[in-house]
């Protein structure tokens, strides 16, 4: 039986559970641990990483211009290259920065997001459909902020998706009156009436232990930060997160 479709604002500020167990903030520190030790990862990669690159220029440079094995060097040198801009991304987005307002294209913001998740979309088969009307007014955020916020809900999409026949994920932008509107669409399972209210909440997580429960969370503190609104609506086809912005 097909379930009817329900959507949900998030609850406004300060309805947010505050009180934690020790479990929870057992885990919560340790993803804040994770988080270090992968830019440290990414910053101790660049090292061997231009030693691979080096060596391989030689080798590459020893050999024929039509040696049949200058292929597989191509190959490893294109390999290499995203290691290295995969670590740059990393180390960028980690890095700690004082939040700062400044006017932003959104076609941008999408597309750092998109590019972002693109190691979480790898062998999953999503179509990414991004639509961003042309010539839109550049909305003021911070962009790093905004960035993470968008992340959560593409990452919650890509989850949503592992199952499904049909994988589109899809993202649109325009504007509405003094409104920025970026709607962030999947075709995934939907989610459930009983789970709805919970969502936004700190460490609400169907996803068992692969699930932290923090995305929606940080993402509606971040967008009600810029005076902002995130609603969801759901059914059986997918679920679409719209994020209201002020121009
Ligand atoms: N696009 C979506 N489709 C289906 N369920 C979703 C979607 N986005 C969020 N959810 C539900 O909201 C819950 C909370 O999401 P989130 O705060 O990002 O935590 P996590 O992804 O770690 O579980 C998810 O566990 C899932 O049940
Ligand atoms: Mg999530």
């Amino acid at each position: 039986m097909s379930r009817p479709f329900k959507s949900c604002e998030s609850p406004g500020a300060g309805t947010t559970r505050t009180n934690f167990t020790a479990d929870e903030l057992l885990h919560f520190t340790r993803l804040i641990t994770m988080g270090q030790l992968s830019a440290c990862f990414a910053h101790e990669i660049r090292n061997p990483l231009m030693l691979i690159q080096g060596h391989l220029r030689l080798a590459e440079k020893s050999l024929p211009v039509d040696d049949p094995l200058q292929i597989n060097f191509e190959g490893i040198c294109r390999a290499s290259r995203r290691i290295e801009e995969m670590a740059k991304w990393l180390l960028d987005f980690s890095r700690k920065r004082t939040p700062q307002t400044e006017k932003f294209d959104v076609a941008e913001l999408v597309s750092d997001a998109v590019h972002f998740t693109q190691p979480y979309f790898q062998n999953q088969h999503i179509d990414v459909e991004t639509q961003v009307k042309p010539g839109l007014p550049p909305v003021p955020i911070d962009r790093w902020q905004m960035i993470q916020a968008i992340v959560n809900v593409l990452q919650n999409a890509v989850d949503a998706m592992t199952g499904s026949e049909k994988r589109v994920l899809s993202i649109t932008a325009g504007v509405d009156g003094n409104r920025m509107q970026i709607a962030i669409s999947d075709t995934g399972t939907g989610i459930a009436a009983a789970d709805l209210p919970f969502i936004f909440e700190p460490f609400f997580t169907t996803k068992g232990e692969e699930g932290t429960g923090l995305g929606l969370c940080i993402t509606r503190l971040v967008i009600e930060q810029h005076q902002g609104t995130i609603a969801v609506q759901t059914g059986d086809s997918g679920t679409t997160f719209i994020i209201n912005l002020p121009v």
